[in-house]
């Protein structure tokens, strides 16, 4: 279905058509604007701005709604797994037990790196920060498998998913090891992804890690909860390089770096620490809640607010209750949870937040949930990357398949000097 707006400039109408989505959104095609206008949009942020069309993720902010292809997250909670719900995301549907099988192998088959690929991790300092190694490590990926970066057809596509999502969890985990000094785990084919995964973390040569099932479940439900998120930073960013017809590769490896930022990926981290600093000083919720209103510098209730959720993030709700399993299975609890349920509790009355509409968001809870798991905080952003890749594969592939695909290149208002001679150097 579409229609038409009226744009009235300087007493000239112009028709713009009018797009609507499946689910109902409405967007005014702005695409020949500056041609018969002269005009741009100016929208900072993007936050009014359809950067593309996509059929990989739906998200309702006002109703809390997220789905995968149609199928809401609560309905995948607990029933797919974080594989499963990967080859959901990016080819389109659930998948047959042959396509399933399929791909564990491929997943399975594709987990080790190279052997001089492993002595990179060696040479960065003991100190560095994981997703610093993980961005540097994906594109080193295509310097050593040439034929990943070339995908002429579907089978090419789907041996690069499965080489990218199963090495970036072996150079995740080997960015870890590698941080604490520990000799670097070989992952082993008889184990699922989350156990894999689990296996090279925490393994060492004189004990082998075997995880709960409770733990690798919890595991699975983080990774899957985080696999897309439509047009978010991250994502653009994926979508902003591929554009160019830059390859997987190196359009993934500029995602992990914009999910770097405490805005955005970096949260999770942000939410624990805030919660640390809390329960450290020892500083009643209420004070905190108010400095944070009261804007003390710059003090924000992190993991909370989002620009597209003005209602609960489902993602928080699901993970919420994950941490309440994982801490009673363990028989564990955690004072940075009791502080956490405080903070929401507080928050969810207050007018300054109601009035924000500022919910919970995904990583409110998550780095809870990772801690309970026994993930360090400086891995947090780490996972939230091994967990959103299949989202960032998806949209690399549609993008990719869209015959009509053109470069991102939006345009700016310029608003700097205007033309100037250049000074001689004793004249400046
Ligand atoms: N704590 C306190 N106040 C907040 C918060 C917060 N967490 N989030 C937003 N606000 C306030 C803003 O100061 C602003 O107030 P004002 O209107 O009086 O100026 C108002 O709420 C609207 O916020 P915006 O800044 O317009 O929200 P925006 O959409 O630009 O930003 C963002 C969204 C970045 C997520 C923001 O809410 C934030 O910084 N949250 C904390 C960081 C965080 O949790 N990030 C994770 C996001 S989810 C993800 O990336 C996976």
């Amino acid at each position: 279905m579409s229609g038409t707006a009226r744009l009235e400039i300087d007493g000239t109408v112009y028709e713009l058509d009018t797009v609507v989505g499946s689910e109902g959104e409405r967007a005014i095609d702005i695409s020949k604007l500056r041609a018969t206008t002269g005009y741009i949009t100016l929208d900072d942020g993007y936050g009014n701005t359809g950067s593309c069309r996509s059929a990989i993720t739906y998200i309702d902010g006002d109703a809390g709604i997220l789905r995968y292809r149609g199928i809401p997250i609560e309905n995948l909670a607990g029933r797919s797994s974080f594989v499963e719900t990967a080859w959901l995301v990016i080819f389109g549907s659930l998948p047959t037990v042959e396509e399933r099988d399929r791909f564990s192998a491929l997943l399975g088959e594709s987990a080790m790196i190279d052997e001089v690929m492993r002595k990179h991790f060696h040479a960065f300092p003991q100190t560095a920060p994981p997703m610093a190694i993980l961005s540097a490590m994906i594109n080193t990926l295509s310097a050593h498998d040439h034929g990943v970066i070339q995908i002429d057809d579907d089978s090419d596509m789907e041996r690069a998913a499965a080489v990218l999502m199963s090495k970036v969890r072996t150079i995740a985990a080997a960015a870890y090891k590698a941080s604490v000094g520990e000799p670097l785990v070989y992952p082993r084919y008889d184990l699922k992804y989350a156990e894999n995964f689990l296996h090279m973390m925490f393994s060492v040569p004189y004990r082998n890690y075997e995880p709960t099932p409770e733990v690798a479940a919890a595991l699975n439900l983080f990774l899957m909860l985080h696999a897309d998120h439509e047009q978010n930073c991250s994502t653009s960013t994926v979508r902003m390089v591929g554009s160019s017809k830059a390859n997987l590769f190196a359009s993934c490896a500029a995602g992990v770096c914009a999910l770097w930022g405490p805005l955005h990926g970096g949260a999770n981290v942000a939410a624990v620490q805030m919660l640390q600093q809390i329960y450290d000083s020892g500083m009643p919720v209420s004070e905190f809640v108010t400095r944070v209103k009261n804007r003390d510098a710059g003090v924000k209730l992190m993991g909370f607010g989002h620009r597209v959720y003005k209602n609960f993030d489902p993602r928080s709700r699901i993970l919420k209750k994950s941490v309440d399993e994982v801490l009673a299975q363990q028989d564990k609890t955690d004072s940075l949870l009791d502080i956490a349920r405080e903070l929401e509790a507080a928050a969810l009355e207050d007018d300054y937040f109601i009035e924000r509409k500022l919910y919970p968001n995904v990583d409110f809870y998550s780095g809870i949930l990772l801690r309970a798991i026994g993930i360090p905080s400086e891995m947090f952003t780490v996972m939230f990357a091994i967990g959103r890749m299949p989202g960032w594969i998806a949209n690399w592939k549609e993008l990719n398949d869209d015959p009509k695909g053109r470069i991102y290149r939006p345009r700016q208002i310029y608003t700097g000097p205007t033309d100037q001679d250049w000074a001689p150097r004793g004249e400046r």
